[in-house]
């Protein structure tokens, strides 16, 4: 499909003269042209687990969400108390799409347009006047590649087999266990739509050195030698700078143990299927933060997880460079990025709280969600602040900072992805 779609001698032309200077960022045409969408869809987000949800959102038979990303549209849905399905929200009759609401909950899935009704589970049920030789059985809805870790739902868009998740997540298993995600329950969800391309989000969230400029209230909950050191995740700093802020970390990790809690860091590299990592840091232990809160509180009462008294650390799992979670010890953030086309990007963020914290009694939605929805909505600002000046004709790929050492890890790792699709 790539082959027919996309001018493949232009793309490795753009890959060649991107790779010349990897401490630069991409050219024009990454971020703006539409062919360049298309390969990405192709050789990236197809290829990807894609973090979709949470199976808090749909507990009862029958609820269900719309995944929606580009041209497809995947209804998630539950089935039973075992079972989550992931189907292509398009009619086998002729095409339409079943389920036109983003979230809702149905005992079939009828399509709106000549009503062919299908079970939960996605075969076909009923399908009016038919001709005799029809086979319902050779009609059922088009499955979709799903995996529940942790009570975060992934989807997968291959059209073959997907990648191993396992192999891929299983050592990020235990810390994401230790937060409890999968009794987790949603205490907001927030949608950031950015007028960006997806590329220029996704680099935004690995460098921390916008932070300063851009997100007071962050800089103010994190101490300054953390966010020079890993303030966008492991190696988002120089090694001089984590070199300086190691001892910090040694120090609260010791007494982190000393509480039972594990503390783990890994950092899977440019070859691994996401580039995926997964650590804890304490969020700010010179003012003894307890929580990412603005006064360093607990925002929740309820601890989550293996949690008995907080230690004041943030789990941070990245699977791929679109799906994170990042987690104090009272409440977690999912947050995805989702491509609509080659300049707009669907930002959704989700917060859990434990399965049993009471709204307005346990926690306040405001003080759970403030930290983060004040910081994305800076940054969906500046990114598509980015996105307008990249489309420029005098636009040209500048240097990468000492802060900005994971984007050229990215820069590397969407161009072997791209690459290795050609
Ligand atoms: S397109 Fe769905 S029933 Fe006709
Ligand atoms: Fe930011």
């Amino acid at each position: 499909m790539v082959a027919s779609q996309v001018p493949n001698l232009e793309l490795e032309k753009l890959i060649k003269v991107a790779r010349q200077e990897p401490g630069r960022a991409l050219e024009q045409e990454f971020y703006s042209a539409r062919e360049f969408h298309t390969a990405d869809m192709q050789a990236v987000y197809r290829k990807q687990w894609l973090l979709a949800g949470h199976v808090s959102s749909i507990p009862e038979r029958g609820q269900y969400f719309l995944f929606e990303i580009d041209k497809e549209s995947i209804i998630i849905v539950r089935e039973n108390e075992a079972s989550v399905n992931a189907f292509y929200n398009v009619c086998r009759h002729r095409g339409s799409r079943i389920c036109l609401e983003r979230e809702g909950r149905r005992k079939l899935l009828t399509c709106p347009y000549h009503a062919w009704t299908y079970s939960l589970d996605g075969t076909l049920k009923v399908a009016r006047l038919m001709p005799e030789d029809f086979k319902k059985e050779e009609y059922g809805l088009r499955a979709c590649h799903i995996r529940l870790f942790e009570g975060l739902i992934f989807i997968n868009l291959s059209n073959g087999t997907p990648p191993d998740f396992d192999e891929a997540y299983r050592s990020m298993l235990p810390l994401a266990q230790q937060q409890g995600l999968a009794t987790a329950k949603i205490a907001v969800k927030q949608r950031y739509p950015t007028r960006a391309n997806w590329k220029l989000v996704a680099e935004n969230f690995m460098e921390c050195y916008h932070c300063q400029s851009a997100h007071p209230e962050y800089c103010a909950v994190h101490p300054q030698d953390q966010l020079l050191a890993v303030g966008a995740g492991p190696g988002s700093g120089s090694g001089e700078d984590a070199a300086a802020y190691q001892p910090i970390l040694d120090l609260w990790e010791a007494e982190s143990a000393a509480m039972g809690y594990l503390n783990d860091m890994i950092d899977a590299g440019v070859l691994s299927l996401g580039m995926q990592q997964a650590a804890r840091y304490p969020i700010n232990s010179d003012k003894g933060f307890l929580s990412e809160t603005i006064d360093g509180r607990p925002a929740c009462k309820k601890l989550m997880g293996d949690f008995k008294q907080a230690d004041g650390g943030e789990t941070a799992l990245a699977f791929n460079p679109f799906s994170y979670v990042l987690a104090s010890n009272d409440f977690a953030v999912m947050f995805r990025w989702t491509p609509q086309d080659e300049m707009n990007t669907d930002v959704e963020v989700t917060w859990l709280v434990h399965e049993d914290a009471e709204e307005n009694v346990d926690y306040d939605p405001r003080n759970v969600a403030y930290v983060w929805d004040t910081t994305l909505k800076q940054d969906k600002k500046i990114t598509e602040d980015n996105q307008s000046g990249v489309c420029s004709e005098s636009y040209q790929p500048g240097p990468y900072s000492t802060q900005e050492a994971r984007n050229v890890v990215f820069k590397q790792w969407y161009l072997d992805q791209l690459e290795s699709s050609l």
